[in-house]
C-alpha cells in the first residue's frame, strides 16, 4: 500500500492537476471517527489473514471464492475478452475492437484551419484547431441519428513543457522550465476551452466534418454572459466590466454534460491556478479566495493580462468557477455562466429528468474534503419546445449532500435566509450564497468527501454513481461511513438510490459500491468481487459513463507504474445481481496519461475516450525513468514521429465488424 501513489511532477501545471494539496476546507463538520466494518465485502474478509482464520464453517474459503466467481461470471452484464493491465507507450483495447484516433491536439476543425505545425504554432492557428488536454466528451445527435452529430469536447488545461520546443532544459540533472512568452500564453489561452465539431460515420468509423456549419472553438477569450442570481452583483464587477455581466473566457473545463434540451455544459474546475498577485489589504474576498486556493499562480497569464492579477482586478476570480452553458445549435451564441449552480471547483454536470419534469444536475467539487451537490431546476423540461428550456438553468435549488452512517443521504438546500445562510454569517443575498458556495455548505454541515469527481445519474434504474477519486490526507479520526478509509490512496464509488427513484428527491439511501485498489493486498481494503481478475481491479475512479443498456463504465486518473503497476484506462463495472462489484479492463492509455470522456453513442456502437496528458510523466517507469518534456517525451503517442510531440487525443472505439460494445 502506498500513501502517496501519484508520482509528483516537476512541472507546475501538472502539479495543479494532480491536486495533491492539503485541501482548503478548514470547517469543522463532524466526522464519525471509526471504520464501519459491516460494509466490508466478503472478499475483503477472505483476503485478510485474520479474517480467514476467523471463518469457522466447514466450507473452505477457497470453495466459497470459486462459487462466487462462477456466479459473478455468469451474471455479468458485460461480454468481452479482458485486456491485460500494464504500462507502455501506447494505448490498448480489448481483442476484437478498434480504437481509432478521431481528433488530436492541433488537428484542423475548419476547412480554412492551418495544418498543425508544432514548431511554429500560433494562437491564431490554435483557435481553429483542436485544443489541448481533452477531458469531457459529449455527443449531440443531428436529426436523432447515432451516426451523425456534434461532438463536444472540453480542453481542460495546458502542459507547456510538452507543448513548446525549447522551454525545458535539464541542468545538472534538474528540470528548469523557462518563462513563457506572451505568444506562448496566447497559445495556451487558445488551447483551453472547448471544441464543437460535426462528426459523421463513414464506412463504420466516425470522421470530423471540417466544413460543418456548427463547428466552433471556445477559448479563454470567448465572450460570455454571467446569468442567474449573481449577474450584476457588485462582487463580479471589474474595471473592464462595470456591469458585472460580461466575462471573457472559461478555464479548466474538466468534465461537463449535455442537457436534455441539447446544450453543452462545461464545468470550470481548478480556476485558482490562473490567478496571481495579492489582494489589496483588508479586501472582502480574502476568506472566499482562501477557501478556493486563489491565487495559486501555476500559470503565467497574469504577467500579460491584468485580469488574472488579483491585485489589479480583485473581483475577477468570482467570475470563474461556474457551470457554462453553450447553445451548440448557434455558433454565434454567447455562452452563459449559469450562476444558480454555484461556484466551486466544478468537476462535471450530468443530468436527468425527474418524474415531474424538473431537471436534476449532479455536481462534484473536486478537492480533498469538499462536497457533493445537485441542482434541481424550478421549471420543467419541455421535450417539444427547445426554446422554452433555454433558461432553465437560471432558476432552481442547489443542494449539498449529507451522508449519514445509517445509509441515508439528505440533500440540504443552499437558500439565502434559511438556516445559517443569513446576513449574520455574511450572506446578504442568494448571490452571496452562490459566490461562496463552499462556505455555505460548510455551515450546513455537508459531508466532507474524498474528492468528488464525476457523478452520473442512471435514468434506467434511478441510481446515481459518485466517483471519489482519492484522499491521502484523510486521517484516522476523519474516517466516516461514506469515506471509510484513512489515507484513501485509491478512491471509492458510492451508489445513491434517490427516494422513490426520483432524482429531485431531497432524501435517499446510499452504499459503497466499490472500494478501489488491489484486492489481493488485505491492508488496502478493496472490495471488488471475487470474479475480478488481477487485470480487472483499478484505483482512482474519475470519469464514468452509463451506456444505453444502463451499464457503468469507469475511467481512472492517477494510476501508473509506481501507484498500481498499470496505466489508467476504462473498466466495465457490474452494478447488479451476483456480479455486482466485478470489474473488467477494456481499454488502457499510454504512459503519463489519464482517461477522460468516456461516452457511448446512443446505439452503444461507438465509445469515445479522451486520452488526456499522455507523456506527462514516466519518471517512475523503468521504460523511461526521467523527466518527460517536449524534446524528450516518455512517448510520442499517437503519431510516433520524431518531429511530432506527444498529443492528447480523442479516440473512437468500435467493434470489428460492427455491433454494440461489450455484449
Ligand atoms: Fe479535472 Fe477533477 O478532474
Ligand atoms: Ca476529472
Ligand atoms: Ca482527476
Amino acid at each position: 500500500m502506498n500513501d502517496h501513489p501519484q508520482a509528483s511532477s516537476p512541472f507546475r501545471t501538472s502539479q495543479l492537476e494532480e491536486n495533491d494539496g492539503p485541501g482548503h476546507n478548514a470547517s469543522e463538520n463532524p466526522t464519525m471517527g471509526e471504520i464501519i466494518s459491516s460494509r466490508f465485502s466478503r472478499r475483503g474478509l477472505l483476503k485478510g489473514s485474520l479474517a480467514v482464520a476467523a471463518i469457522s464453517a466447514t466450507v473452505s474459503p477457497i470453495a466459497l471464492i470459486l462459487a462466487d466467481e462462477a456466479r459473478a461470471e455468469a451474471a455479468s452484464a458485460f461480454s468481452f475478452d479482458e485486456l491485460e493491465a500494464g504500462v507502455d507507450e501506447t494505448h490498448h483495447v480489448a481483442a476484437g475492437y478498434d480504437a481509432d484516433v478521431l481528433l488530436r491536439w492541433g488537428d484542423p476543425l475548419f476547412a480554412d484551419a492551418p495544418a498543425f505545425d508544432p514548431a511554429n504554432q500560433t494562437a491564431e492557428a490554435q483557435a481553429k484547431q483542436f485544443g489541448y488536454n481533452n477531458d469531457y466528451v459529449g455527443f449531440v445527435p443531428i436529426d436523432g441519428s447515432a451516426d451523425h452529430g456534434l461532438l463536444v469536447v472540453n480542453h481542460e488545461y495546458t502542459n507547456p513543457h510538452l507543448m513548446f520546443p525549447g522551454l525545458v532544459k535539464i541542468v545538472d540533472g534538474k528540470v528548469e522550465q523557462g518563462p513563457l512568452s506572451r505568444e506562448q500564453v496566447d497559445i495556451e489561452m487558445a488551447a483551453h476551452g472547448g471544441t464543437i465539431v460535426e462528426i459523421r460515420k463513414v464506412d463504420g468509423k466516425f470522421q470530423p466534418v471540417l466544413d460543418g456549419k456548427l463547428n466552433r472553438r471556445i477559448t479563454s477569450n470567448t465572450e460570455m454572459l454571467l446569468s442567474g442570481p449573481v449577474a450584476g452583483n457588485d462582487r463580479v464587477k471589474t474595471n473592464a466590466d462595470p456591469s458585472g455581466t460580461r466575462v471573457f473566457g472559461t478555464v479548466n473545463n474538466c468534465a461537463g454534460g449535455v442537457t436534455p434540451w441539447g446544450t453543452y455544459v462545461m464545468a470550470e474546475e481548478n480556476i485558482h491556478g490562473y490567478f496571481a498577485g495579492e489582494l489589496p489589504a483588508g479586501h472582502r474576498e480574502a476568506a472566499n479566495y482562501e477557501r478556493m486556493g486563489v491565487p495559486d499562480g501555476s500559470y503565467e497569464w497574469a504577467k500579460f493580462y491584468e485580469r488574472f492579477d488579483i491585485g489589479k482586478e480583485p473581483n475577477e476570480p468570482n467570475r470563474f468557477g461556474w457551470i457554462v452553458e453553450v447553445d451548440v445549435n448557434d455558433p454565434n451564441s454567447t455562452p452563459k455562466k449559469r450562476t444558480a449552480l454555484g461556484r466551486f471547483k466544478h468537476e462535471g454536470a450530468e443530468s436527468s429528468v425527474a418524474p415531474d419534469g424538473r431537471v436534476v444536475f449532479y455536481l462534484g467539487d473536486d478537492e480533498r474534503f469538499d462536497y457533493v451537490y445537485k441542482f434541481v431546476t424550478a421549471g420543467t423540461f419541455n421535450p417539444d419546445d427547445r426554446a422554452a428550456n433555454m433558461d432553465l438553468l437560471d432558476e432552481g435549488t442547489l443542494y449539498t449532500a449529507k451522508f449519514s452512517e445509517d445509509g441515508s443521504v439528505e440533500w440540504m438546500p443552499l437558500v439565502h435566509g434559511e438556516g445559517p445562510l443569513t446576513a449574520r454569517n455574511g450572506f446578504d443575498s442568494q448571490a452571496d450564497v452562490l459566490i461562496e458556495t463552499r462556505r455555505a455548505a460548510d455551515l450546513l454541515g455537508a459531508t466532507k468527501m474524498d474528492r468528488p469527481e464525476d457523478i452520473q445519474p442512471n435514468a434506467s434504474n434511478g441510481k446515481v454513481y459518485v466517483m471519489l477519486t482519492n484522499n491521502t490526507k484523510r486521517k484516522t479520526d476523519q474516517v466516516d461511513a461514506a469515506n471509510p478509509r484513512e489515507k484513501n490512496a485509491f478512491g471509492h464509488i458510492i451508489e445513491i438510490t434517490e427516494e422513490g427513484g426520483d432524482f429531485a428527491a431531497t432524501t435517499g439511501k446510499w452504499e459503497v459500491l466499490l472500494k478501489c485498489g488491489d484486492p489481493s493486498v488485505a491492508e488496502v481494503g478493496a472490495s471488488f468481487s471475487t470474479a475480478t481478475t488481477a487485470d480487472g481491479w483499478f484505483g482512482m475512479p474519475d470519469n464514468c459513463a452509463i451506456d444505453s443498456a444502463g451499464r457503468l463504465w469507469v475511467a481512472t486518473d492517477g494510476q501508473g507504474p509506481k501507484a498500481t503497476g498499470r496505466t489508467d484506462g476504462l473498466w466495465a463495472v457490474d452494478t447488479e445481481g451476483a456480479a455486482r462489484a466485478t470489474s473488467k479492463l477494456f481499454f488502457r492509455v499510454p504512459i503519463g496519461a489519464e482517461l477522460c470522456g468516456p461516452l457511448f453513442t446512443p446505439d452503444d456502437q461507438t465509445a469515445f475516450v479522451a486520452v488526456q496528458h499522455p507523456g506527462d510523466g514516466g519518471e517512475d517507469w523503468d521504460g523511461f525513468g526521467r523527466a518527460s518534456y517536449y524534446e524528450d517525451p516518455s512517448t510520442r503517442w499517437p503519431d510516433f514521429k520524431p518531429d511530432m510531440p506527444v498529443r492528447p487525443s480523442v479516440l473512437a472505439i468500435t467493434r470489428q465488424g460492427g455491433g454494440k460494445i461489450g455484449v
